[in-house]
């Protein structure tokens, strides 16, 4: 797999990486078996950048991104986030104030003693930016941290937290069907010269067709409180999803691997770290980079997808709150 570079500090990562999230939470019961072929599968295939978080689990994303990475550190670039709140193993709010501590606690689960990339997940209204990130570029100087990264961070929050330390990376929700970062974010970042690393770029599953109606999933998985899941917004975006199947039946490719060639066609600053606990969704999200898109492809995607055509909120009302805008 091609290489591209995040940000301006030179930090160069495998095309597209791999989101490990659901191997532990959100997408159904876990499969640690699988999750690890999975993992080394990924290495195997070209994938070197793996994105894990302290709330996955929680701790159980990292402590599994640490057993199947043991011996390969040095040929793999990890990246995880800080910043909320858990208590009794539930994510209870923000919380940005104990960063050495939930990094010292990364590391460990990790079994390393750096973390590449480092992400505040979300941004704490409570505690300055150039705090956060002071504290964040106090790490980078001890070595325990090589870049860093915010997710969700709106543009005053990017600006202000780049002036203490060259943010690396932004990892925010970017999509087909989730266009809020076009107008104003990808421009600042391409001027402040900020990677982007767009999460569920599958927009769950939901643009690579392997999903059914909120109602059908179990109770626990993320999906069946997702507005954009639920009643007639299912039904419209799944109308407004069906270019991206005649896109793939042209190019014998299938929907994910549109939706992920979108996404690299969109510029060279940007990698997208589809989730997947399987080899055969990994195997097929890989063959995405092959694929070259023309200026019609793009354009009839671009326009069937647009905001307008895409019905219900990405996330509910308290998610959306946690949004920093
Ligand atoms: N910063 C943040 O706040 C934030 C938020 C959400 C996610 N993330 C990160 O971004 C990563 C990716 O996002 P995501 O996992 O939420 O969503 P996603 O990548 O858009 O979609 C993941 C879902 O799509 C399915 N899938 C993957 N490849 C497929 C294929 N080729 N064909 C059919 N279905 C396929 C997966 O199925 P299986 O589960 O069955 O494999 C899973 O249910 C996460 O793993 C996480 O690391 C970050």
């Amino acid at each position: 797999m091609n290489k591209r570079t995040l940000g301006s500090q030179g930090l160069v990562v495998s095309a597209e990486g791999l989101g490990c999230m659901g191997m532990s939470q959100s997408y159904g019961p876990a499969d640690e078996q699988e999750s690890l072929a999975t993992i080394d599968r990924a290495l195997e295939m070209g994938i070197d950048f793996f994105d894990t978080a302290e709330v996955y689990g929680p701790y159980a994303n990292e402590e599994l991104v640490g057993r199947a990475l043991r011996g390969k550190r040095d040929k793999v670039i990890i990246a995880t986030k800080f910043g909320w709140k858990i208590e009794d193993g539930k994510m209870t709010g923000l919380d940005s104030k104990h960063v050495r501590q939930a990094v010292e606690g990364s590391l460990k689960r990790l079994a390393t003693d750096h973390i590449d990339l480092l992400y505040q997940h979300r941004v704490d209204p409570e505690v300055p930016i150039e705090v956060v990130v002071g504290t964040m570029s106090d790490l980078v100087r001890e070595g325990k941290v090589r870049y860093l990264g915010l997710s969700e961070a709106g543009e005053q929050t990017i600006r202000r937290a780049h002036a203490v330390h060259p943010i690396t990376a932004l990892q925010s929700e970017y999509s087909l069907w989730e266009r809020n970062l076009e107008p104003r974010i990808i421009p600042l970042l391409r001027e402040l010269g900020i990677g982007l690393v767009p999460f569920s770029p599958l927009g769950r599953g939901f643009l690579a067709g392997s999903v059914k109606r909120a109602e059908e999933y179990p109770e626990g998985d993320f999906r069946r409180g997702d507005p954009r899941f639920q009643g007639e917004n299912f039904d419209a975006n799944m109308r407004a999803a069906s270019v991206v199947r005649e896109v793939a039946t042209k190019h014998n490719a299938t929907p994910a691997q549109i939706a992920l060639a979108w996404l690299l066609h969109k510029g060279d600053d940007i990698v997208p770290i589809p989730g997947t606990k399987r080899r055969k969704y990994l195997e097929e999200n890989v063959g995405a980079a092959s694929i070259t898109l023309s200026a019609d492809d793009m354009g009839r995607l671009d326009d069937a997808l647009r905001p307008e055509a895409i019905a219900g909120p990405r996330y509910n009302e308290r998610a959306m709150g946690w949004v920093d805008r």
